[in-house]
This record gives C-alpha cells, sequence and structure tokens, in this order.
C-alpha cells in the first residue's frame, strides 16, 4: 500500500484506518509523511511494525507536505490556511472605476476558480463585494458545494436579502466586538455573528484567524475586494497567493490593495511557485519571499 499521509490511529468520523489496514492482511506500506496530529503522529507507523508490517516512511515527503500544508498548518497552529485569489487585469485592476469586476477573467479560469472552491472550507469576501456584488460564494462545478461563507464587516451593514443568507451552507459574518445589538440581531436566523478583537483597520485578521480555526476552518479562501485583500496581505496572513492575470488594461480602477503606499526598499515581496496558461489568462501561484517575512517579524507561521 502506499499512501502520502501516515494513516490515522485514533476514532475521528470513521474508526482507526491503521486497525483496517492491519486486518487486510496487506504486508508493506510506503507512506510519505507522519501525521504530525498530536492523535497518530508515529503511533500509527509503530503500530504497523508492531504487526508485523514492512513499513517504509519519508518517500517523496516534501511534495506530501505540500499536498496536506492546509490540515498540517490547522493541526500544528490551530489557525486556518489561507489562500487568496484574485482576478486582476494586466495592469492590477480587481475591478473598474464603476466597481465592475464582471469579468475580468474568462470562463475558464472562472471554472478553475470553482474547481479551486472545492478544495477549501471557508470562503471570506468584504462586506462591499457582498453589497456590490452579491455573491452566491458556491463551488459551481458538476455538483454544488457550499463551504463556509464568512464575510467582514466593521459597519455590520449587510443587506439581509443577500444571496449568501439564503443559500444551503453556513454564514457568518465577522464584526467588531462592541457591535450594536440591534445590529447584531438583525442577521438572527440568517447567520451566526462573530465577534472579533479590534485593530486600527477593522478586524484584528490574526484574531478573526484563530477564531475561524477553532470552528474547525483548516482551509480558508480570501477572494477580495481591495479592503479584505490589503488586510490579509499587510497582515503577513497569507500562505498562498493565486493571481488570475487577464489581458486586460483598466486604466484607473480599483488596485489589488488600496490605503497603502509602499516605497521599492520596503515592497510587499513575493516569490512566483508557478505559473499556467488558463485559456487566455495565466494564473500565478506565489507565497511572500521568506527572507522579507522573517526580517519583518510577519506573523506567517507555515
Ligand atoms: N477581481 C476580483 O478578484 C474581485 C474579487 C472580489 C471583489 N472584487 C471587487 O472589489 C470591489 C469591492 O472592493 P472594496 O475594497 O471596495 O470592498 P471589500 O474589500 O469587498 O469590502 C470592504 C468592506 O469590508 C469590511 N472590511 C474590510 N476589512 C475589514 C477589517 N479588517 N475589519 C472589518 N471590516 C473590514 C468593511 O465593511 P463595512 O463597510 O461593512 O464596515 C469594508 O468597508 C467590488 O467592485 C468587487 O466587484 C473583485
Amino acid at each position: 500500500m502506499i499512501i502520502n499521509l501516515e494513516p490515522c490511529f485514533h476514532y475521528g468520523r470513521t474508526p482507526p484506518c491503521v486497525d483496517r489496514i492491519i486486518s487486510s492482511g496487506i504486508k508493506k506500506v510506503i507512506v510519505a509523511t507522519k501525521d504530525p496530529n498530536p492523535k497518530t503522529n508515529g503511533k500509527s507507523l509503530q503500530k504497523l511494525k508492531d504487526a508485523g508490517i514492512e513499513v517504509v516512511c519519508g518517500i517523496a515527503e516534501e511534495r506530501a507536505k505540500d499536498l496536506n500544508a492546509p490540515f498540517f498548518k490547522w493541526i500544528t497552529t490551530g489557525l486556518p490556511y489561507v489562500s487568496l485569489k484574485a482576478a486582476i487585469s494586466l495592469d492590477g485592476k480587481i475591478a473598474t472605476v464603476a466597481h465592475d469586476s464582471r469579468w475580468i477573467s474568462s470562463e475558464q479560469s472562472r471554472l478553475w476558480a470553482h474547481r479551486f472552491r472545492n478544495s477549501i472550507d471557508g470562503i471570506l469576501v468584504g462586506a462591499s463585494t457582498v453589497r456590490e456584488d452579491d455573491p452566491q460564494l458556491s463551488a459551481r462545478t458538476e455538483k454544488v458545494y457550499y463551504p463556509t461563507r464568512i464575510v467582514l464587516s466593521e459597519s455590520g451593514d449587510i443587506p439581509t436579502g443577500a444571496r449568501i443568507f439564503s443559500l444551503p451552507g453556513k454564514t457568518v459574518i465577522a464584526v467588531p466586538e462592541g457591535l450594536k445589538k440591534e445590529l447584531q440581531e438583525s442577521f438572527q436566523g440568517k447567520a451566526e455573528v462573530l465577534l472579533c478583537r479590534r485593530d486600527q483597520t477593522g478586524i484584528d485578521i490574526g484574531d478573526l484567524l484563530r477564531r475561524l480555526g477553532q470552528k474547525s476552518i483548516t482551509h480558508l479562501l480570501v477572494e477580495g475586494g481591495s479592503k479584505v485583500f490589503t488586510a490579509f496581505i499587510e497582515g503577513g496572513h497569507v500562505d498562498a497567493f493565486y493571481f488570475i492575470v487577464a489581458p486586460k488594461l483598466l486604466g484607473e480602477g480599483i488596485s489589488l490593495m488600496r490605503g497603502t503606499t509602499l516605497e521599492i526598499s520596503n515592497a510587499i515581496c513575493l516569490e512566483f511557485q508557478d505559473v499556467q496558461r488558463s485559456g487566455p489568462d495565466l494564473i500565478i501561484t506565489a507565497h511572500y519571499k521568506k527572507e522579507k517575512l522573517e526580517a519583518e517579524g510577519y506573523k506567517r507561521i507555515v
């Protein structure tokens, strides 16, 4: 048997996989990486060996760690793995001056994005995106999947007729502590209100992530708009960036980040990981540049 993660040792949604492997009569198990979950963490490898099964661990370990990165981050830190996806024009705009963003990217790229949404358990946008675009925030591929929808709002002003409140699945409205009771109550029966610590930008994103991790959100997809992108990027909270770059020029418009003035010397530096074509667009995967992260004491952990 060849597996990318050590089989589990404990009872969860299923009984321990390790026992099933032993009872099946398998003679050799090749495991890419140990499961850092303290409930397993090497115990299953030992149990397999004790049962007389040959065990090899560590084959293609780095690739397996990449594959399991969201789970590994969540299980070791309690924080969700944060992916940020933005559809941008070649001149870095996420919408026109009139706040029109439909559609910057191609149909193929939108399908890619829906497939990506299938792999996450939480999807987050800012209140303005809900007010302006009324998005569904679902993954619409062969089947429809509804990750937990999280909306950031400082004012609590979100139209209760928005689609996010009537679709299947869960909606969480994240607001700063101290938001008026009447506003909190306006979401009763429609969404859970998550009170988060305040910082100078509104909600303290680190505190929000801790609370989402406690709700078992292991992989959060941040989908915009500009103010939300800025809060996550500047705070150093993003584990993986996905830029869908369309061959369009929008001139004046809404930039990926706003309200931030940076010099070349203190630019937020990323490293490209991968680039792929998607119809007429490019999908660029990137991470923060590691040295820059360390130098600026960013909070990113993985
Ligand atoms: N191309 C893309 O990938 C893409 C994706 C999504 C959206 N868009 C476009 O982006 C535009 C909207 O962008 P935007 O910058 O105006 O708005 P936004 O980021 O969607 O929402 C901003 C609002 O979110 C809340 N918010 C953001 N950061 C917060 C924080 N740290 N703490 C508390 N609340 C916070 C505030 O809500 P309150 O006002 O309620 O206090 C704020 O006014 C739209 O035109 C949309 O079409 C483009």
